[in-house]
């Protein structure tokens, strides 16, 4: 079985639109998403839209579960008071525009989903398998991933929320982190398609980097008033 992972939008329709050609064209046959359909560029309701037309089922993350309810913060994590500020203004805006018919689809987004690929066990959340905000880095000790995968009943797990993809085999598990098609973090601006083949005896990973009009996605940041920040941020993958 081969199926193609798109995680972390964030409102960049310009990235998904390639990236769902781009996995179309590898001939995978299912297309899953991991959540966070808004925030740092303006396009969630177009996101919505696209993946409501081309039947792209997906789970919730903690800035869809955040903007869904109207909370008062994201959910994320800041490294410093500039981020912060900046990470609020963003999370005002997307909740600001966001549609009812967006909230209604970010609200009933699962929290995970499960399936079964040639025998083995398959489970995709957002960050973590108990926490939607928890960030799960490559290199948090091997005890972290052990411990994450003590509370879940899956061979391999598929996740997102940190936009650095990896993939980790421990104890007969897989650990993939996706990557992400909207806002990478690796230092790597192209979009990121996470293909995942399953058969009897491996999981094969295939991080692809797809290239983007990054600057269709930046001039519309920094006119739909969105801080040009995360024009920046984008142009450098970080
Ligand atoms: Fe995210």
């Amino acid at each position: 079985m081969k199926i193609a992972i798109l995680g972390d939008i964030h409102g960049n329709l310009e990235a998904l639109e390639v990236a769902y050609t781009t996995a179309v064209s590898e001939h995978v046959e299912k297309i899953y998403h991991l959540g966070d359909i808004g925030g740092y560029a303006p396009f969630v309701n177009e996101v919505v839209d696209f993946l409501i037309e081309h039947g792209i089922a997906g789970i919730q993350g903690n800035y869809d579960e955040t903007v869904a309810n109207d909370r008062e913060h994201c959910g994320c994590k800041y490294e410093d008071p500039i981020r912060e500020e900046m990470a609020n203004r963003s999370f005002e805006w997307t909740k600001r525009h966001a549609s009812q018919k967006t909230k209604e689809y970010l609200k009933k987004l699962p929290f995970s989903i499960s399936f079964q690929a040639e025998g083995k066990k398959v489970l995709l959340f957002h960050a973590t398998p108990g926490k939607n905000n928890l960030y799960w880095y490559e290199d948090r000790p091997e005890k972290f991933f052990r411990e994450m995968a003590r509370k879940v009943d899956a061979d391999v797990m598929i996740y997102g929320h940190t936009h650095k993809p990896y993939r980790m085999d421990m104890d007969n598990k897989v650990f993939i982190n996706a990557g992400s098609v909207g806002k990478p973090k690796d230092g790597d601006p192209r979009a990121c398609v996470a293909l995942i083949e399953i058969t009897k005896g491996a999981v094969v990973t295939n991080f692809l980097r797809v290239p983007y009009d990054i600057a269709k996605t930046t001039e519309a940041i920094v006119a739909s008033g969105l801080p040009a920040y995360f024009a920046d941020k984008l142009k450098e993958g970080r």
